[in-house]
């Protein structure tokens, strides 16, 4: 029997969300239905309400989630009712060109739920990301499901789903971050932060931390970086270098995603060293820059997508690590909130006033 919920939508470009009923529909073949227990509010959740990512409204917003498994449709065997899971949007395919290859994060053919949540009358909603976790059950394929350390609380591990998961890996896996490297992050909200306490965690020396707010330098402290710069106050560039010993820093990761935080990761990193942009652009962004430069510094310009995140081998790696103490995934959480709060944390979001408010039932 299709149930009824309550959940979060967009029902138009720019209108504040509404909490309306939804009606979830049983899992069909590959298809679970998820009982959600702590959902995100993500930088990606406002850009759907905006228009950013698409123009297919209503949208069912929330997609950085953790729950459990309340009912699986026929063929599901990864995933059983009862199981603890984490909600990914990289459910990948084992069969495009990429995955073939050995490098299923680049996959291009990622798995969705098929049926269509709902409104009362019927309306089609577009779940956010495939996901829809503004609610309280969510219908996903079950590969987006990604099972977990059940003792780990859904607040924490949820973060795994989507901003946190950007920024650890944009230093783990796209930045490759080892032990002895120094370095830099550019925009330290959310996913930047993360960056933080993944450069830390793969034992980078030094950890370099740059926004323009004082209170996200103190807490980028708190999560491990060594050095800060406030770049309203600073030249990014010579401070990163002074910082390095006059050669800049090996990887330098920018979670701002603009022309002028990209040319500060550019430059302020050592030679052959490695820039990864995990912040978006928008689309009239552009950058000119003299060819020279790019070849003189040689060395890789990156993009960072969900932080090349394989989220099977990584979302119950990263929940151990958090469970063993080596993670601070509850630093991340600001506040906790209702469903009914999601307008006024995008208020906050904008704000800057926090990392993560996360909504819980
Ligand atoms: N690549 C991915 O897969 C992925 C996934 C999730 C989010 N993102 C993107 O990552 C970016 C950051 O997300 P977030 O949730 O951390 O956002 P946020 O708004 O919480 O953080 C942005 C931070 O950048 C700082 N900042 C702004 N301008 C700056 C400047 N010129 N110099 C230094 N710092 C500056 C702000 O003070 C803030 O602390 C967004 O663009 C988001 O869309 C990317
Ligand atoms: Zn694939
Ligand atoms: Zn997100």
């Amino acid at each position: 029997m299709p149930q009824t919920v309550q959940g979060v939508i967009a029902r138009e470009k720019g209108a504040d969300v509404e909490l309306v009923n939804v009606i979830v529909p049983d899992p069909g073949p590959g298809e679970a239905v998820v009982k959600v227990d702590a959902c995100g509010v993500c930088h990606t959740d406002l850009h759907y309400r905006e228009g950013g990512i698409g123009d297919d409204f209503p949208y069912l917003l929330g997609h950085e989630a953790a729950g459990v498994v309340e009912s699986v449709g026929a063929g599901v065997t990864d995933v059983t009712p009862g199981d603890f899971v984490i909600l990914n949007w990289r459910a990948v395919c084992g069969h495009c060109r990429a995955c073939r290859r050995g490098r299923p994060w680049y996959c291009f053919d990622t798995f969705t739920a098929t049926q269509k949540m709902t409104l009362e009358d019927g309306t089609e909603l577009t779940a956010a990301l495939g996901i829809g976790a503004f609610a309280d059950k969510t219908l996903v394929h079950s590969g987006q499901c990604t099972k977990v350390d059940s003792t780990a609380p859904a607040t924490a591990a949820g973060l795994l789903g989507c901003g946190v998961m950007a920024g650890l890996g944009a230093a783990l896996n796209t930045g490759g971050v080892t032990r002895g490297d120094s370095v830099a992050v550019i925009g330290c909200g959310g996913v930047g932060a993360a960056a933080i306490a993944g450069a830390r965690l793969a034992g980078a020396s030094k950890v370099i931390a740059v926004d323009i707010d004082p209170r996200k330098l103190d807490k980028a402290t708190e999560l491990g970086a060594s050095d800060t710069v406030n770049a309203k106050d600073d030249d990014v560039v010579k401070a990163v270098r002074a910082l390095t010993d006059g050669f800049g820093a090996d990887v330098v990761i920018d979670a701002v995603g603009s022309p002028e935080t990209w040319k500060q990761a550019f430059y302020a990193r050592d030679l052959a060293g490695t820039v990864v942009l995990v912040g978006v652009p928008t689309p009239e962004m552009t950058i000119e820059m003299p060819l020279a430069h790019l070849f003189g510094k040689g060395g890789s310009l990156k993009s960072s997508w969900y932080g090349d995140c394989l989220p099977s081998r990584d979302f119950p790696m990263l929940v151990d690590l958090y469970l063993q103490g080596r993670l601070p995934l509850d630093a991340f959480v600001t506040e906790t909130i209702g469903l009914a709060d999601v307008e006024v944390a995008f208020g906050k979001m904008h704000a800057g006033d926090v990392l993560r408010s996360v909504v819980i039932w």
